[in-house]
């Protein structure tokens, strides 16, 4: 996939961490230096700038009450044209800065640490001997996704974003990780879903704060652009934004229409797909307890059983499925524009044409198109689709925590004038702390460091690239 980029073209980003409140804590910069080499090959970026070591105050450590309610803003980074959506928070005493996948399909923290011993090469890691703060749970720690493991031990320390603190988070410091996981400049992934599907047994920082009331309201919500369509565009491009605490009336119009997760399903962000349509017409797809949609910030496409999958591509006249490397995907003419709408709550979504396509053949007549069959190895019953990009660049996507629910809403003007649109990349913003919160009870007590208790879908595209490239 992706070949058709303009790979050669040298650009030079840079991706300065924010220093949002210079009175009183600094934040590491990180310099990044992108290269003229291959897609495939990952981008030498340079290295970690050791800048203001000033002191955080202990402020971090002190009280485990919430100081006041907020809300925070991450602008987030589109990587190889809407593999993969990251953000950046900041970990330790003092504070060091990394990018984050923000992965609303799993709940756990983890970062690339300094011994790591597989799966880094140029990845920004952590070193946890730098923090003041940091201490070791002595305990391993072991996620499985869609399209990989990273494994280590547990730790806690300090992690702040988008001007959030929770000054006791434990996460993953993970010294192997499965090829082709973490691509640079991202050193992790950051889970938002809910803590009963967490690896680690650990409340996830977003459980942490909203649980504490340090939201001004109980949602995160996302805006994620597009450039699958863009042939001009950059391994890194403007991603849209993540907010915590609050919705941004900026980015949508009209409503936002909630769906309840079914009670006690509280695990991934899970919402009954109701009717899908291709071409007008609805397919066949599963329904009541099998209907349930895990919606997905850190799944590039969208997975689903191989009935209903056969079922989409049933509509598309001259669609077959592949085989070999790319089993579980269909191919079509790209002359055909695939018009596929989706149903949550009775309100109909349409995916864009253009994010249908995954790729073109390198003849240009056969497409790969977006939606691929997940099997049966789900590992809960009544999921049977993973929700991912591909529709999420859609919509206005909002992550509500009371009542447990999941919300669409229309994009706005502005927000599908960043589509397309190259620019700088974002700067991370850490923000200036409005709000502490300490994880209480942080760990279960039937912890024991055995490892994962679910598979979570983080099935990034980077890790398929070579897969795709081989059609
Ligand atoms: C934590 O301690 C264990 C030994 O109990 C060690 O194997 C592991 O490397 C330590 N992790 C870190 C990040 O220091
Ligand atoms: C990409 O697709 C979107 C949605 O269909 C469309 O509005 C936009 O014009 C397309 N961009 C390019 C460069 O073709
Ligand atoms: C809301 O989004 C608009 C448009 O991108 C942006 O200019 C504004 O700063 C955002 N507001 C907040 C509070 O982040
Ligand atoms: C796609 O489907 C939507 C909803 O049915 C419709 O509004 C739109 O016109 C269709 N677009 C194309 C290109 O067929
Ligand atoms: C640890 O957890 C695993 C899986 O839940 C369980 O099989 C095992 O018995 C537990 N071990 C201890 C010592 O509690």
């Amino acid at each position: 996939m992706l070949s058709t980029l303009p790979l050669g073209l040298a650009a030079l980003a840079t991706l300065v961490v924010a220093s949002p409140s210079p009175s009183t804590e600094s934040i590491q910069h990180v310099a990044l230096k992108r290269q003229s080499q291959p897609r495939r090959t990952p981008e030498e970026f340079a290295s970690w700038a050791k800048l203001h070591r000033d002191m955080l105050r202990t402020k971090y450590l002190g009280t485990s009450s919430s100081q006041k309610r907020a809300e925070g803003t991450n602008l987030l980074v589109n990587q190889n044209l809407d593999s993969s959506f990251f953000g950046s928070l900041a970990i330790g005493t003092p504070p060091v800065a990394f990018n984050v996948i923000l992965d609303t399909g799993s709940s756990d923290l983890w970062l690339a640490d300094n011994d790591c011993i597989t799966g880094c090469t140029d990845v920004p890691t952590l070193d946890t001997s730098s923090s003041s703060t940091f201490v070791n749970q002595s305990e391993t720690f072991s996620i499985q996704y869609g399209s990989g493991r990273a494994q280590g031990s547990l730790g806690q320390d300090v992690v702040q974003m988008a001007g959030f603190s929770v000054p006791n988070q434990v996460f993953g410091v993970c010294d192997r990780v499965s090829a082709n996981l973490l691509n640079s400049p991202v050193s992790g992934l950051l889970g938002l879903g809910w803590e009963s599907i967490a690896s680690s047994k650990a409340k996830p920082f977003w459980q942490t704060l909203v649980s504490n009331g340090a939201w001004d309201q109980p949602v995160m919500a996302f805006q994620l652009t597009r450039f699958i369509n863009d042939t001009s565009a950059d391994v890194l491009a403007p991603g849209g934004t993540f907010t915590m605490g609050a919705v941004n009336s900026s980015l949508y119009t009209g409503d936002i229409d909630y769906v309840n997760i079914p009670s006690g399903k509280e695990s991934y962000w899970l919402i009954p797909l109701e009717t899908l349509t291709v071409q007008g017409n609805t397919v066949s797809i599963p329904t009541g307890d099998s209907s349930y949609a895990a919606i997905d910030t850190g799944t590039t496409l969208v997975g689903g059983t191989s009935d209903a999958i056969a079922n989409i591509f049933a509509q598309i006249p001259d669609s077959s499925p592949a085989t070999g490397n790319l089993d579980g995907y269909w191919t079509y003419p790209c002359d055909t524009s695939v018009n596929v709408t989706m149903n949550f709550g009775g309100r109909t979504w349409a995916i864009s044409p253009a994010d249908f396509i995954l790729q073109r053949s390198v003849d240009g007549e056969r497409c790969v198109g977006a939606f691929f069959e997940i099997g049966t190895t789900t590992g809960t019953s009544s999921l049977s689709w993973i929700v991912g990009d591909t529709f999420l660049k859609n919509v206005y996507s909002v992550f509500r925590y009371d009542p447990p629910s999941v919300g669409f809403a229309e994009l706005s003007a502005a927000a599908l004038a960043q589509n397309g649109v190259n620019g700088l990349v974002p700067d991370p913003t850490i923000g200036s702390v409005a709000a502490t919160v300490s994880a209480t009870g942080g760990l279960r007590s039937e912890r024991n460091g055995s490892g994962r208790v679910a598979v979570s879908w983080w099935t990034s595209l980077a890790a398929t690239a070579g897969l795709i490239m081989a059609w």
